[in-house]
């Protein structure tokens, strides 16, 4: 069974009921889920193909969330690259900050510096029409699942 790594940064918790609503369409679509809430690079295998699902707040002005901000460190410090790796993206932010969800953007752009691949687009959460954040969840995961079944892994 193919394992999803679903990685959280969360600073007030409401993403880690992002991270927590997917699991049930992801096992239901055949996949075995793992949910990191300390995110950290070296208890993930980066040697063999994996797939990620990130669920990342933004926080401070346009930074990263206190619990993230190891697995950030790391990657930005690791010589091999992140070929092996396919990642979603989920991004949870507030638009009335000028850095809405400048966070996952970073992350975005960080992971295909070293080479992993995005599947589907980046989906943005704002907190101001969405309060309930994993409510939208339902509308997004089906296609990122369609995605995942295209991937010939
Ligand atoms: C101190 C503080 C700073 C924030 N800064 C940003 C920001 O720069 N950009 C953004 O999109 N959202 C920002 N937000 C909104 C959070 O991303 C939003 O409240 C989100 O739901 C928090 O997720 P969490 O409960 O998982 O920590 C900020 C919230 C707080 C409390």
């Amino acid at each position: 069974m193919i394992n999803i790594d679903i990685l959280v940064g969360s600073t007030l918790g409401g993403t880690e009921y992002v991270a927590e609503a997917t699991q049930p369409f992801l096992e239901e679509a055949g996949f075995s889920t793992q949910v990191h809430f300390s995110p950290d690079l070296t208890i993930l295998n980066i040697e063999e193909e994996s797939i990620w699902l990130v669920c990342l707040a933004t926080h401070g002005a346009g930074d990263y969330p206190d619990n993230f901000k190891q697995i950030v460190e790391q990657i930005n410090n690791i010589s091999d690259d992140l070929s092996n790796i396919h990642f979603g993206l989920i991004g949870v932010g507030d638009s009335n900050y000028d850095t809405y969800c400048y966070a996952a953007k970073h992350f975005d752009l960080l992971l295909h510096e070293k080479g992993a691949l995005r599947l589907g687009n980046i989906f943005n959460i704002d907190v101001v029409e969405s309060p309930i954040p994993e409510d939208q969840i339902e509308d997004w995961i089906p296609l990122w699942i369609k995605d995942l079944n295209s991937l010939a892994i």
